[in-house]
């Protein structure tokens, strides 16, 4: 993507998920009908689609040719990231912005070619905007965050996991969680992916874990990570695939191939 067009669409991108960020502040404190999904933990509110839709209109508008995934429908059937494809969920983290009205964020990623440019999360409560552009770094309210290369001990780590380590699945020894556990220092559950992504890049957190993820989920967060020089697969150490599914694993280059190793796999 040509420099020129990257800085034109970090620019926008921002302007328009900060506008977004203040729809949802001016309405915080109105009653939100909350739906159900695909079952009762997975909800959805009218600000969700509120929110995505002013992001999809306003990109249509400008940029007709470029295609939109994103979680709630208002987006395009995507089955190549050829071009520009926007990659956006509206609110991750809708279980917050239902119960607390807080710890929830806007992420947009910018892929072009299936190489992304542009990551977005905002952490609207807390008036947090992280953002990076490819081989130019990443920043927490313009300002620029370190590379994550200080030494770290798994025994000095703080990991984000969510409860579906708990569950019997297919993919996760219970008794190498059980020991991930006793060996780090601590766990922390945030309840949304793009925080927690966003938490490893500026080293509040050493790494996160999840068994299942879509694209909009974590888009935004590989983009950021990766320009602090963090390490983002799946939980066999591959590389995400952008188009499905999948389970997720981003973390501190210096203790990655340790848990992947001995833990994941
Ligand atoms: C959810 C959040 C949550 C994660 C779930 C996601 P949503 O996104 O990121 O932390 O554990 O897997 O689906 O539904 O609030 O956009
Ligand atoms: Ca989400
Ligand atoms: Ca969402």
């Amino acid at each position: 993507m040509h420099k020129q067009l990257q800085n034109e669409l970090l620019t926008q991108a921002k302007q328009w998920t900060l506008e977004a960020g203040e729809i949802i502040k001016d309405n915080i404190h109105q009653p939100t009908a909350v739906a159900t999904k695909s079952n009762h933990k997975d909800l959805v509110t009218v600000m969700d689609e509120r929110v995505e839709k002013f992001l999809t209109t306003n990109i249509k508008q400008k940029y007709p040719d470029h295609q939109i995934l994103a979680e709630e429908g208002f987006g395009d059937i995507v089955t190549t990231l050829d071009g520009v494809v926007w990659i956006i969920d509206p609110i991750d983290g809708t279980m917050n912005f239902v119960h607390q009205k807080r710890n929830f964020a806007i992420s947009v990623g910018i892929y072009y070619d299936n190489i992304g440019y542009i990551g977005i999360i905002y952490d609207v409560m807390a008036n947090q905007l992280y953002y990076a552009l490819k081989d130019h770094g990443a920043y927490k309210n313009e300002e620029k965050l370190p590379t994550l290369k200080n030494d770290l001990l798994l025994s000095e780590s703080v990991l984000g996991f969510n409860h579906s380590w708990l569950m019997k699945n297919r993919y996760i020894d219970e008794e190498n969680m059980q020991n991930l556990v006793k060996k780090i220092r601590g766990v922390r559950t945030y309840g949304s992916a793009a925080l927690q992504f966003a938490y490893v890049a500026e080293g509040s957190l050493d790494g996160y874990l999840s068994m299942r993820l879509s694209p909009w989920d974590f888009a935004a967060g590989l983009i950021i990570v990766n320009e602090v020089d963090g390490l983002t697969t799946n939980i066999s150490g591959e590389p995400l695939d952008l188009l499905k599914q999948t389970t997720v694993f981003t973390c501190h280059p210096q203790i990655q191939q340790k848990i992947l190793q001995n833990y994941l796999t």
